[in-house]
């Protein structure tokens, strides 16, 4: 069984933060979320790992990720030159594929639950296919599948104007060698990418052994904006715990949990967890609430922020109260007492709402 992580594609709903970056390197409680989907391949027993990366942020990713050793698997990179769709991801990683069956995961998405359970039943099961799905509050930014009265797959629609139920695929797909024929006889779709839930279909058309399990927990599809705060609240949530490295002074409080990276220094300060300081950060007379993660090399001081996610490179100075803000590499957001107008210098699509 091969792994193959979909991490190209253009990002455009992540923007300005994927102007410089590659949304699957995008954090969440500081780790890119991109890592979370390799550990769960690994967990699953899957080593050999295809990534595909695009021209752009492909490099990025090369570095970030490496060989992927840290988890014990094996990484090709596979370049796709266009986004061309998932289907078109696919077809491009076919000499790494061979005709081996494989778990296609989409590396912008972040589930609660591991795979394993899911490959099992996709092999004991001598199926084709085995697709994820959950339900969505809004069923027209997903692919979405329809079931009959038995609870079969009858018909799989890519982001459907008019939605046939609100069950949507998730990013994580279990496919045979089956699914290669079924992307050759593949067209652009209208919006011109070879999709991956046309295929599915085109196997369910032809009779092949498609199934579907409900994904419990939660899913997270972190390529869309406000996804991403939330993903960070749910992470911290379930998954952190205390871990201080860096030094805290006595004037500091830190309670719950709450990990500070190495060489990081809290002064004067307080910090509530659930809550991710990265490394090498200074906190000065600061107070950082629950559900905050602060990127590596960040700077806040006499400021007070939660429910945010600043990456890294961040300096904050003097800002009364920041909350549900989401804060890109190297910005700087600081008040000065003299000044009673905003002053700004924003990067092409910023938000400011206050
Ligand atoms: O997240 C689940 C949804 O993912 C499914 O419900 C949809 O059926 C499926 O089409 C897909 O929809 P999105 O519009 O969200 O896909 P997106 O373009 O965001 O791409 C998903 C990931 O795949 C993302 O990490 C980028 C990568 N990608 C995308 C394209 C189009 C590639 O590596 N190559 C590509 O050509």
């Amino acid at each position: 069984m091969k792994g193959l992580i979909l991490s190209g594609g253009k990002g455009t709903r992540l923007r300005p933060l994927t102007h410089t970056a590659a949304k699957q390197l995008v954090p969440v409680a500081n780790k890119p979320i991109l890592f979370y989907v390799i550990e769960n391949l690994a967990r699953a027993g899957v080593t050999e790992v295809g990534i595909i990366i695009s021209p752009e942020t492909g490099d990025s990713v090369k570095e970030a990720v490496g060989d992927g050793s840290r988890w014990q698997v094996s990484v090709t990179y596979i370049l796709q030159v266009e986004p061309g769709g998932l289907a078109h991801a696919v077809k491009t990683a076919r000499p790494f594929l061979e005709d081996s069956p494989f778990v296609m995961y989409l590396g912008d998405n972040l589930i609660s639950s591991g795979i394993s359970e899911f490959l099992q039943a996709f092999q004991s099961g001598g199926l084709d296919a085995l697709i994820l799905l959950k339900e969505v509050a809004d069923p027209r930014q997903f692919g979405i599948a329809q079931l009959n009265g038995q609870g079969r797959l009858v018909k799989l629609v890519e982001k459907p104007p008019q939605p046939p139920s609100n069950l949507a695929l998730v990013g994580v797909y279990f496919f045979t060698p089956a699914i290669h024929p079924a992307i050759d006889q593949l067209k652009p779709s209208w919006r011109g990418e070879l999709e991956i839930t046309d295929a599915i279909q085109w196997l369910l058309d032809c009779g092949k052994r498609v199934d579907w399990r409900r994904l419990e927990g939660w899913w997270l599809d972190t390529g869309k904006k406000d996804d991403l705060l939330t993903a960070n609240t749910l992470v911290l949530d379930e998954w952190s715990r205390r871990d201080i490295q860096g030094e805290v002074d006595e004037a500091s409080q830190v309670s719950g949990r709450v990990s500070i990276g190495p060489r990081t220094r809290v002064i004067n300060s307080t910090i509530r967890g659930p809550a991710a300081i990265g490394a090498d950060c200074l906190i000065k007379d600061s107070f950082i609430g629950p559900f905050t993660s602060v990127g590596d090399h960040s700077h806040v001081e006499s400021s007070v922020l939660e429910h945010s996610v600043l990456l890294s490179q961040v300096t904050l100075l003097q800002v009364d109260r920041l909350e549900d803000s989401l804060i890109g590499r190297n910005a700087r957001v600081a008040r000065h007492n003299r000044h009673r107008s905003l002053q700004l210098l924003l990067g092409d699509d910023t938000v400011v709402e206050f």
